[in-house]
This record gives structure tokens, C-alpha cells and sequence, in this order.
């Protein structure tokens, strides 16, 4: 089960959680203007979190909107029973959480052979260990630095030495899966994310509460290049 080469860059990650839906269209053509690499899907059941917000509909209609890889980030308990639905909507990354994958090395490989990336979340509480006998097979790890459910929600401060670990974990066994962090990243805390080890920035209100998202898409870029 080879994990893809993502190649160590910084990615910026709009979350459409944060969104206005009602001009989904032109606030993706916005974030697609700024240069967002990837487009984040909150799926949330309301059961693993408790939140519900989208379905294979809304992956299906943002496939229909643009070209940017879609990062599908699973909050639902048995996840394995969305794959199918879900790659065949347009899904190009799937997330799925630790806690609610019994039998992860299998429900990667699953994702993998639907020809989508494979990924997996920890929540701030789970420990790195989680990930560790898999940590060859991830196209993605995903560092929670909120706990799922809710975007606006404040950075957890701890998720730094989180991802310094992680980082080592993946250099350790030769990975060079994405390493994404997810929950309160903005102008104060991407760029020590990315000097942490991360390379993959999920933002939500930081992007589309901002005057102007294309604009705030291009600073915490460059924020996360500076100071290497
Ligand atoms: C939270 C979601 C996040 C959320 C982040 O459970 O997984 O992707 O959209 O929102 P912000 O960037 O506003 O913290
Ligand atoms: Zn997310």
C-alpha cells in the first residue's frame, strides 16, 4: 500500500464549513483566485461530533465547481461506509478519524484502491501512538488543533509539540505524507505550525470571514514560508 509523494510545500486549505452557502460558487472561485491548493469538506454525522453538516450532494457539487483536489475530512463514526459514495462524488483525499477506524490499515487501503488519497485525524486527546504502525501507508496525517465539530473555535497551544512529533514520526519511517493541522489556524499561528513540521493548512474563518479571501489565502502563505 505505497503512499502517494506529496511533495513538502505549503498547501492552504479553505474550509467551506465557514463558507456563505449561499454563494458557494463565487466564494470557491474567490479562495481559487487566491491560490488555495486543496478545498476542505467538513463531513460531520452528528454522532462522532455534534455537528451534522455535508454529504456526497455538496462533494459532488463542488466537483462540479472546480479542479482543486477536494480534502474530504470524515467527523462520522464507520466512515467506510461513505468511500464509495464519496469517491465516486469527487472526493480526491479522505480523512477519516483514529477514533472511529477499528481497522485502520484496512479502511486506508479501501480508500487507496477507490484511487483517492488516504488520510488519518487525531483528535487533540489521542495520542500519536494511534498512527504509528500505520504512519508508512498515509498519503496524510491530520493533526486536530480543535477538537472536532465546530469551526471559529481556538487554536489548542499543545498541538505545536504535536506536530513536531509527527513530523519526526513520518521522517522516522520515511513518509512523505502531507502533514495537515486543522482548527484555529490563522495570521497568529500559521506560521509557527509550519515551522513545527506541518505543511498543510486547513483554514476556515481565517479565509472567509476576511474582508478578502483571495487576499487572506495569499498572507497566510506567505506567512508560512517565512522563517523556514
Ligand atoms: C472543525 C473542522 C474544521 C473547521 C476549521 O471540526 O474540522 O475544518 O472548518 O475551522 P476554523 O479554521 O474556523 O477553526
Ligand atoms: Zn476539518
Amino acid at each position: 500500500m505505497p503512499s502517494r509523494a506529496f511533495a513538502r510545500k505549503v498547501r492552504i486549505v479553505p474550509s467551506l464549513l465557514a463558507a456563505d452557502l449561499a454563494h458557494l460558487k463565487d466564494q470557491i472561485a474567490q479562495v481559487e483566485a487566491g491560490g488555495a491548493d486543496w478545498l476542505h469538506v467538513d463531513v460531520m454525522d452528528g454522532v462522532f461530533v455534534p455537528n451534522l453538516t455535508f454529504g456526497a450532494k455538496v462533494i459532488e457539487t463542488c466537483r462540479s465547481l472546480t479542479k482543486l483536489p477536494l480534502d474530504v475530512h470524515l467527523m462520522v463514526v464507520e466512515p467506510e461506509k461513505y468511500f464509495e459514495t464519496f469517491a465516486k462524488a469527487g472526493a480526491s483525499v479522505m480523512t477519516i478519524h483514529v477514533e472511529t477506524a477499528p481497522h485502520l490499515h484496512r479502511q486506508l487501503a479501501h480508500i487507496k484502491e477507490l484511487g483517492c488519497a488516504a488520510g488519518a485525524a487525531v483528535n487533540p486527546g489521542t495520542s500519536l501512538d494511534t498512527v504509528r504502525e500505520v504512519a508508512i501507508d498515509l498519503d496524510l496525517l491530520l493533526i486536530m488543533s480543535v477538537n472536532p465539530g465546530f469551526g471559529g473555535q481556538a487554536f489548542i497551544p499543545e498541538s505545536l509539540d504535536k506536530i513536531r512529533r509527527a513530523r519526526a514520526l513520518l521522517d522516522a519511517v520515511g513518509s512523505s505524507a502531507a502533514l495537515e493541522v486543522d482548527g484555529g489556524i490563522g495570521r497568529d499561528t500559521a506560521n509557527a505550525c509550519w515551522r513545527a513540521g506541518a505543511d498543510t493548512f486547513v483554514a476556515g474563518n481565517a479565509v472567509f470571514s476576511a474582508k478578502d479571501a483571495a487576499a487572506e489565502v495569499r498572507v497566510l502563505r506567505a506567512l508560512c514560508a517565512e522563517s523556514v
